[in-house]
């Protein structure tokens, strides 16, 4: 198996393409693709079950009969087509388990796969900032920084931090709007083209590739003044194990900074462009179980989609220092 991109929109990363092995099932599910580009989803289904006659275990057409199949409103076979893509590979690259978790098929909040939000970054990774920054508006980074020099002011202790840990550094926006209030930041990222580009930016003590809240698990106790995560929280279902590490690994006078999207109900929502949305709710019961508390809860909108902003939270939390008092 080989992975290629097929395409390059200037806003949307190439479907994930997985070759199947059989070389007429894989230009099928090329021709398949062009068709359903155009619009015609009927010569393009009827492309993708030749391509899937031929290798029935060929993830990605799988997943793209899904996809147009939901588009369509045929939620039974989109169910069964996402069923398919997931079997056939695992790892779940494509996303297939998220989407059955959209049409009710599956746990409403399930933890999106590894290989899913690796393949994501990957792929998205040579036109991220521009993407983000100029196409969506994102300001992440500069409203983190603003908040924290608010934070730091009320708590009156100095806008400085000796060791930071950024998680989901991405390509390393975060780390450059802080790089003149923190002695050495690391960052940790799923993505290794991600991390690769936040290397090449030389604000990194050092860029670790893996998951954010394993490498913060790993931390010592109390050893961090500073974790921040901007825009990284969005690809987590539960908030809670990742506050408990934190709550684990800050210095007694250290902050947590992150930003979340949100909705207007309570708890998780996983939202039509597969990020969560974090309830108030839920960040506050997280960050409590962690014995965490919040010192700044502001509603902010980080980025924009479709032209609107998209509603969320920016939270900087410090550790409770009694459990009966909060600070
Ligand atoms: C939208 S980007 C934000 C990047 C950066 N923090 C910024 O503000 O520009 C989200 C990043 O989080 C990373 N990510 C998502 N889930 C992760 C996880 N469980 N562990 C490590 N990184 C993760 C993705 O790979 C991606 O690079």
């Amino acid at each position: 198996m080989y992975e290629m991109e097929l395409a390059k929109p200037a806003m949307k990363p190439a479907a994930l393409f997985l070759s199947s092995g059989d070389v007429l099932a894989d230009r099928r599910y090329e021709r398949a693709k062009a068709y359903a580009a155009e619009g015609d989803r009927t010569a393009a289904i009827d492309l993708l079950m030749q391509a899937l006659e031929r290798a029935p275990a060929f993830a990605s057409a799988w997943f793209a009969l899904g996809e147009i199949r939901a588009e369509d409103g045929d939620c039974t076979g989109a169910v069964a087509a996402f069923r398919a893509a997931l079997a056939a590979d695992s790892t779940d690259r494509h996303g297939a388990g998220l989407h059955l978790a959209r049409l009710g098929a599956a746990d409403a909040a399930p933890a999106m796969t590894p290989g899913y939000v690796r393949s994501l970054f990957d792929q998205y990774a040579p036109q991220f900032d521009r993407t983000l920054v100029e196409g969506l508006g994102y300001r992440g980074p500069e409203l983190l920084r603003q908040t924290l020099g608010e934070a730091c002011a009320a708590r009156q202790r100095p806008f400085y931090f000796q060791r930071a840990l950024d998680l989901g550094c991405g390509t390393g926006l975060v780390a450059e709007a802080l790089r003149e209030n923190c002695g050495t930041i690391t960052g940790v990222d799923l993505s290794p083209a991600m991390a690769a580009a936040a290397r090449r930016k030389g604000v990194y003590q050092e860029v670790v590739v893996g998951d954010l809240t394993d490498f913060v698990v790993a931390q010592p106790e109390g050893s961090c003044d500073l974790v921040i995560a901007g825009d990284a929280f969005v690809y987590l279902a539960d908030l809670a194990p990742v506050c408990a590490a934190v709550g684990r690994a800050l210095a007694p006078d250290g902050l947590f900074a992150f930003t979340v999207e949100t909705h207007a109900g309570p708890g998780v929502v996983l939202g039509e462009k597969l990020r969560y949305a974090h309830a108030a709710d839920h960040v506050r019961a997280a960050l409590a179980a962690a014995g965490l508390v919040s010192l700044m809860f502001e509603s902010v909108s980080t980025r924009t989609e479709n032209g609107v902003p998209v509603p969320g939270w920016l939270v900087i939390a410090g550790c409770n220092p009694s459990p009966n008092k909060p600070c």
